[in-house]
This record gives C-alpha cells, structure tokens and sequence, in this order.
C-alpha cells in the first residue's frame, strides 16, 4: 500500500496511448485506485485500445497550447509523467525537423504549463541516447553526454530544460534515461520497432517482410522490463527529495547479446527464428550497460524484473495477444 502523504489527487500522463504510458496508467491505477488520471495522447504511434479506461482523456498533441492550457487549468495535476514522444532513433534522422518539434519543443510546452499551474514535479523521459558512443561500461550519470542522433540530441536538450525550469523557476524535475525498454504491450510491427518485440511479432503475427540481424549478433544491450521503468515513475514521484533536473539511469545494470536474446527466444517459444542478416548499422554503438547505483541509492530503485523473467512474460503476452 502506498504512504497515505503520497496519494496524489490528480496525475497527467502524456503519451498514455504508447508502449510505457499505457502500461504506466495500468499499473498506476491498480496502486493508486483514487487518483485521477487524466492523458493526452494524439495516436501517432500509440493505440486506442491501450488507453486505461480509467482515464480522463484528451485526443491531440502536446504542441497545441489552447489544449494544454485547457487540462492544466481544469485538472491541476500535482505531478506530469511526460511519455510522449517520436522515439525512435532512425525515424529522427528521416524527420529531424518534426520530431525536433515533437520531443523538444512539446517537452517546453509541458513544463511551461507545469510551472504556470503549480505542479509539484515534472518526471521527464529521457534515453540512454543521450551518452551517445560512450566507451566506459557500466556508464554512470556523470559520463560525459555526446549524443549521435537528432533523438538523442532532442531528449538531451528536453534534460537541460528540465533543470534550467527547476533552477530559474522552481518547478521540481527529475530526468530518467531508460535504457532499451521492453515488455508487453510494445508492438514489433513498425519498420522502427526495437528487436525483441520485431522478432517475436515475426514468430507471432508472421509477415512478409523477414524480420533481421544486424551485424554478428555479439552486440550487446542493459535490456529493461517495463515494469522495473514503472516502478522508476513511481518511485521518482514518491520520493520526498527535490531533483532539480537531475538525472538517472534506469536499466537492469547488466547486458545480453543480441544472439543470447535469439537463443532465449527460441528455447521459450519453442519457435525457430528465420532472419535475415544484415551489415552493421552505421554508428551503432557495440555495448551498453548502465550503472544504477545512484537509482538505487537515491530514488529507491530496485529492478525487480530480471532479464529471463521479462522476456517470458513478454512471450506470454504476444501468445495472448489477438491483433
Ligand atoms: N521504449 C524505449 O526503449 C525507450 C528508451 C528510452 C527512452 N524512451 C522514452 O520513453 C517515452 C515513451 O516511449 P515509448 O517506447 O512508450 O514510445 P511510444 O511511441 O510507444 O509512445 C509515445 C506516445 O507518445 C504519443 N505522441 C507522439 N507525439 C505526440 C504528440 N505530439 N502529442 C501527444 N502524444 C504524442 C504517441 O502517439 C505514443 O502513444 C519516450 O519519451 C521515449 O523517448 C523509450
């Protein structure tokens, strides 16, 4: 049970249509059943039917001020977890322009509306992106940040905003940089989708575009259960700390290859998984693995959710899933 203090009133939930949004507001109901929700979402990659039904719902942009304006007055929410974005690395190098608008600029909109209308902390998305071809493993906050695409460079400056709003404004902030996310409810089939949820929709919901290997496949990435970034959200509100735009790394803290991940997948679904391979992508970077010490240390994070574990509960529900 949640510390009676910490109940809040209402939330606002940006990008609550999307992979984490939504299952963020399934969770956040089943632990806060009083709050009001209230979500925005304009469906550009996030669908209806993940929507918490729940929810007060707005359909439309996080770049249309008179919206904003009309949420932030008629629900004052105490605290905005901010979801929603164009997230994808290589979509940004196609649409440098739009999602620049999108992640940069909508991320302003929204802590400017959250300054205007009093709200108690601003608990930003940000991406292990933004630390760009970092050579140090485990990579700890402090890493100097040199990000490689206009995604990274958009979630970085959506960072710096954050703490120049605590530091000229007072508004509370707090930067999470989740490393490769997944889990249920994150669909593979988009040309951007991340790898887990590519190959098991190509085991699933086969198509006739095969799904693929980038390089040898020895590459590795700190893969994170969707639920371990929830508990990050909720603990990140929670907490009685100021964070002035401070930053986190939310990750497991250890690494798979991409070729483990193949074998996993085909010893739990018990499926063969064809691909085609492909060279290296340009700029990729080989390794990533987060340091989440000062997660654990000073918001509390504890994932709970190890690798195995998530990756058969993700099975479970690509096995489960209808469409
Ligand atoms: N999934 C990951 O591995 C990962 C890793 C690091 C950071 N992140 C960050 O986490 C957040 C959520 O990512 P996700 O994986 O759930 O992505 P997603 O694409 O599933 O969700 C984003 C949601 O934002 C909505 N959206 C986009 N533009 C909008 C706009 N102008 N107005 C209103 N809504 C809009 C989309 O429709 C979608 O529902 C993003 O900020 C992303 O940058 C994700």
């Amino acid at each position: 049970m949640a510390n009676p203090k910490t109940i809040p009133k209402t939330i606002l939930v940006t990008g609550c249509a999307g992979f984490i949004g939504s299952n963020f507001a399934h969770q956040f109901r089943k632990k806060f059943p009083k709050t009001k929700i209230v979500g925005i979402d304009d469906f550009s990659t996030g669908r209806k039917d993940a929507v918490e039904p729940s929810i007060v719902f707005y359909k439309g942009s996080i770049l249309n001020e008179n919206l904003l304006e009309k949420i932030f007055s008629e629900h004052k929410p105490e605290y905005v977890f901010h979801f929603a974005a164009l997230p994808r690395v290589s979509y940004s190098v196609e649409h440098p322009r739009h999602t620049s608008e999108v992640n940069i600029v909508g991320t302003v909109a929204l802590l400017e509306s959250s300054k205007n209308h009093g709200v108690k902390r601003f608990i930003y998305s940000s991406s292990s992106a933004v630390y760009g071809a970092t050579k140090k493993l485990p990579t700890r906050e402090s890493e100097n940040s040199n990000p490689k695409s206009p995604y990274a460079v958009q979630k970085y400056a959506g960072e710096h905003f954050c703490r120049i709003f605590s530091e000229l404004f007072g508004l509370d902030t707090v930067c999470l940089r989740y490393f490769n996310v997944f889990g249920p409810g994150q669909y593979g089939d988009s040309p951007y989708s991340t790898v887990i949820s590519a190959w098991l929709e190509s085991l699933y919901f086969p198509r006739k575009e095969k799904a693929f290997i980038e390089g040898n496949g020895n590459q590795s990435r700190d893969f994170c259960h969707i639920d371990n970034v929830v508990s990050a959200n909720i603990s990140a509100m929670e907490s009685k700390k100021n964070f002035n735009g401070e930053a986190f790394n939310i990750a497991l803290g250890n690494r798979v290859k991409i070729n483990e991940i193949k074998n996993s997948i085909e010893k739990y679904t018990n499926k063969k998984l064809d691909l085609e391979k492909r060279p290296p992508r340009l700029g990729d970077v080989v390794h990533t693995r987060a340091d989440i010490s000062k997660a654990k240390k000073l918001l509390g994070y504890n994932p709970a959710v190890n690798f195995d574990e998530g990756l058969r509960r993700t099975i479970e529900w690509f096995e489960s899933r209808k469409i």
